[in-house]
């Protein structure tokens, strides 16, 4: 196969979903479809349950098996799939926005009873302004839930999509009978008591025959008919360019526990979803077709047996091929390094491999050298942009329990910011450090952590702060900025990588500091 095949068969994509709305559950469809798992329930979910917020070895068990869900590849029908794992918990949401910076596409999943939720309204909104192309997947048709209709409609309220729907329901719950899909005219009979086969469906070309009756009977058929109208009559036609642009998002109904509408869904998905797309560095847009190796790190995973401190580190290829023990510059260190055991992820398993493609994700082992959002270059001094630090949603000042161990604490500190489990603030006043989470598990992790890995102890005091403000003046020498730094002395810090930051208390202080400083831009996130 050629470098150019190569790169058009693959499809490297994340499925975003609030927890329990079934994305463990179809991930583990799709990859019985591509033959890469052999029995439902091989995938094990990595939430962490419910009620479990402090169970640290509940905390352990989800990092031992998020390494292998990591990356999940199959091949189906020639093309080689590369599944992302997006962890639904909302305290480990950062992690997710980074590994959006690594998909090409992505699947949402809603559950058809409980509609949009909190989470996924999160994570699409970072989807759309990213421009990623989507697909939805509405689950649970099994099961009693909202009007289809008017799920469309929440979907595309909620979520500010422009949706199409490519298959429909017949029915719902007890009722359910089926899906027509209208991406290939096809119709798709549900049989409860068969629950793992999947049938090729019947074709309906023409929806007005009375065949249509016979099958799932008159008064079901003449509602599909109607309502096939409807959506005629109300939704866009699909346009493959739209969807592309992130502009359309096609609509797929089904059950995946029932494995019903997935082979659908995947069907469609390896046609129409975008190869490895071009990827912006600082200086220029990098082609995927581009001979020379570019790459760059999207997640850090920390060994879990505490005497091999060594790290994982995934490297989503952007274009050219990687080859084991070929030399290749770490733009940030400006040094060349070679990798003897590349990993390649296949279904479950981790493998050692020769060559990689542009969309293919590396797992690299790493002693300290690697940072999130590190690039990695046959040569060229170039740096991916978009993997940006969001303000942190908890703040809390964090002190050294044990003065021997001074020296380990900002070691561990310092590798678990590098990893991206937390953000490091150290006010400019006093120098005292602040861990900034998304969530309050975080701490507990951190502090674990500490303890079991680098034998040291921390603890925590609280510190008001509603959100940390990256600050972007207009002129550095002006008397606005200088009376900025002086007046906000003891809210300025600077994040690991020296930025400048105003951890600002309320919203109101934010807004009259704008106010107050109109030269002077407060940004959200780090990278603007
Ligand atoms: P998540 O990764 O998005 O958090 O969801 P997961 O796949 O773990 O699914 C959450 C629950 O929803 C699971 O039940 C799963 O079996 C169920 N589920 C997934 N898809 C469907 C579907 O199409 N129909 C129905 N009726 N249920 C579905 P659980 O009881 O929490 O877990 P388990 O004990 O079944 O593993």
């Amino acid at each position: 196969m050629t470098f150019l095949e190569e790169i058009q068969r693959r499809r490297t994509f994340g499925i975003i979903s609030h927890p329990d709305a079934g994305k463990t559950t179809l991930t583990e469809k799709l990859l019985l479809f591509g033959g890469a798992i052999q029995e439902a329930g091989a995938v094990k979910s990595n939430k962490i349950k419910k009620g479990a917020t402090s169970d640290f070895m509940e905390i352990e068990r989800q990092r031992g098996i998020s390494v292998s869900t990591s990356v999940l590849a199959f091949i189906y029908k020639n093309k080689k799939i590369n599944i992302l794992d997006t962890p639904g918990h909302k305290d480990f949401a950062e992690d997710t926005f980074r590994t959006l910076t690594a998909v090409d596409s992505v699947i949402v999943v809603i559950d058809v009873a409980k509609g949009v939720e909190e989470q996924t309204e999160k994570l699409v909104e970072v989807c759309r302004m990213r421009k990623i192309p989507m697909i939805v997947f509405i689950n649970k048709m099994d099961r009693e839930g909202k009007d289809a209709f008017d799920l469309l409609d929440e979907v595309e309220q909620k979520l500010g999509l422009r949706v199409t729907p490519l298959s429909f329901p017949i029915g719902m719950g007890y009722d359910f009978k089926g899906i027509y899909n209208i991406y290939e005219k096809k119709i798709n009979l549900f049989s409860g008591d068969n629950k793992q086969t999947v049938s090729n469906g019947i074709e309906f070309n023409d929806i007005t025959t009375p065949e249509l009756d016979k099958i799932i009977g008159e008064k079901s058929a003449n509602t599909l008919r109607e309502e096939l109208e409807i959506l005629r009559e109300v939704y866009p036609d699909f346009d493959k360019n739209e969807y592309l642009n992130g502009e359309l998002q096609p609509v797929f109904f089904g059950s995946a526990l029932n494995n019903f509408g997935v082979k659908e869904l995947l069907d469609c998905f390896i046609e129409i979803a975008p190869p490895p797309k071009p990827k912006m560095a600082e200086t220029r847009l990098i082609d995927s077709k581009e001979e020379e190796m570019s790459g760059f790190v999207f997640k850090i995973h920390a060994n879990m047996d505490p005497n091999h401190r060594n790290r994982l580190a995934f490297i989503k290829i952007v274009s050219g091929t990687f080859k084991r023990n070929e030399p290749y510059l770490h733009v940030r260190l400006n040094k060349k390094m070679k990798f003897s055991s590349p990993n390649t992820f296949f279904a479950e398993k981790k493998e050692i491999v020769e060559v990689s493609f542009p969309g293919d994700i590396v797992g690299i082992q790493d002693t300290g050298n690697f940072k999130i959002g590190d690039t990695l270059t046959s040569g060229e001094i170039l740096s991916f942009k978009g993997i940006p630090s969001f303000s942190p949603e908890h703040f809390r000042y964090v002190n050294n329990a044990n003065p021997l161990k001074a020296k380990q604490l900002y070691k561990g500190l310092d590798q678990l910011m590098d990893e991206g489990v937390a953000q490091l603030f150290t006010l400019e006043l006093n120098g005292r450090k602040v861990i900034g989470t998304v969530g309050a598990l975080q701490y507990e992790v951190i502090q674990y952590r500490l303890e079991h890995e680098y034998s040291a102890k921390c603890t925590y005091e609280n510190l008001n702060v509603h959100k940390a403000c990256w600050v972007e003046p207009k002129d550095k020498k002006s008397p606005e900025f200088k009376e900025f730094l002086r007046v906000k002395q003891r809210f300025l810090a600077h994040d690991k990588k020296g930025q400048l930051v105003f951890l600002a208390d309320s919203a109101f202080t934010i807004q009259m500091t704008e106010q107050k400083f109109p030269n002077i831009k407060l940004h959200f996130t780090s990278e603007f």
